[in-house]
């Protein structure tokens, strides 16, 4: 049993925080907390979608809170947390979440495209990190954070630099704030997401980047590159993606089964690219790319 151990077994009448919780495996997560019994409060950048997923929650008998916020900002981050212990008096399960897509080759990439991709996948949920943890210690009792981060926070790929700099970011963040949380005997327990493919809106990011950041996407020309890793990303996750229900299913269960990594992938593909990488490492090589070189 390590620093994922189980803490929370019945979600029933407890609060959860999700963020990006306005589309795909945030809103999965959201609807399964409600289905668990438990208050939400919801997070995105979208207003519109959030106020959809607010709606929807509510629909399901849970108290819902939507709270607009940019994961990117820690005012922002800080006003989540505020608001949610306005409202509710504590905080059970933080699920930090939100993420972007930017593809492109790494030195090709603008500044604000990297600003903008580690701004929310890495400085999100460290923002979430600094915003809750010291709560949910304060608060006393069981707690769970669950970071979001992906396969390609475990292995790498061509054209992908940005992203995969971030996700890697938020997994070694999780296994960080997981050590630390052992090292100070805390109760509360950490988890790493690593979705595998998800039938969701990843591949169309940049719908709210420039709301977000004020900073527009690479043309076609500037960054070709970008425009056929993502189209291979929508492809991927509307044909062969799993549904955000099922993600959220395999969230809640790895939490009670106390994984600090939780996988949607088929177990065995998860252990062949976990596997793959470690042994390249123990080689002296590169570890293979997982896609397009
Ligand atoms: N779908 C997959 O196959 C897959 C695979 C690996 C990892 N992930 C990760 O899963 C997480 C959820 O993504 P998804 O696939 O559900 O995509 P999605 O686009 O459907 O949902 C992401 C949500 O994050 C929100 N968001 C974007 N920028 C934000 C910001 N600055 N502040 C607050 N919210 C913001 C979006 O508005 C959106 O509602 C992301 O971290 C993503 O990197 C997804």
């Amino acid at each position: 049993m390590g620093p994922g151990r189980p803490v929370i077994e019945d979600f029933g009448g407890k609060v959860a925080v999700v963020t990006g919780a306005a589309s795909g495996i945030g809103r999965g997560l959201a609807r399964k907390a409600a289905t668990e019994g438990m208050r939400v409060v919801l997070a995105d950048v979208e207003p519109a979608a959030l106020a959809e997923a607010e709606a929807e929650i509510a629909g399901l008998g849970a108290e819902a809170l939507a709270v607009t916020t940019d994961v990117s900002n820690a005012v922002a981050v800080e006003a989540l947390a505020a608001a949610a212990y306005e409202r509710f008096g504590a905080v059970h399960l933080v699920c930090l979440n939100a993420g972007v897509f930017q593809a492109g080759v790494s030195w090709q990439r603008t500044e604000a495209d990297w600003a903008w991709v580690l701004g929310v996948n890495l400085w999100g949920p460290i923002h979430g990190v600094r915003a809750f943890v010291p709560r949910l210690i304060e608060q006393g009792g069981p707690a769970h954070i669950v970071v979001t981060s992906s396969m390609a926070g475990m292995m790498t790929v061509a054209y992908s630099g940005p992203y995969v700099v971030s996700k890697f970011g938020a997994a070694s963040l999780a296994e960080c704030v997981a050590h630390d949380l052992v090292a100070q005997g805390s109760e509360v327990g950490v988890s790493c997401l690593v979705p595998g493919s998800v039938d969701t809106r990843i591949g169309w990011s940049e719908r709210n980047r420039q709301a977000a950041t004020g900073s527009e996407p690479p043309s076609e020309a500037q960054a070709p590159d970008h425009y056929f890793v993502r189209q291979a990303l929508q492809d991927m996750t509307s044909q062969t993606g799993r549904p955000p229900d099922d993600a959220a299913d395999i969230v809640f269960a790895g939490v009670r089964a106390g994984q600090f990594w939780i996988t949607t992938m088929e177990e065995d593909g998860y252990q062949a690219l976990v596997r793959g990488r470690y042994d390249a490492l123990l080689d002296h090589a590169l570890a293979p790319s997982t896609g397009f070189s």
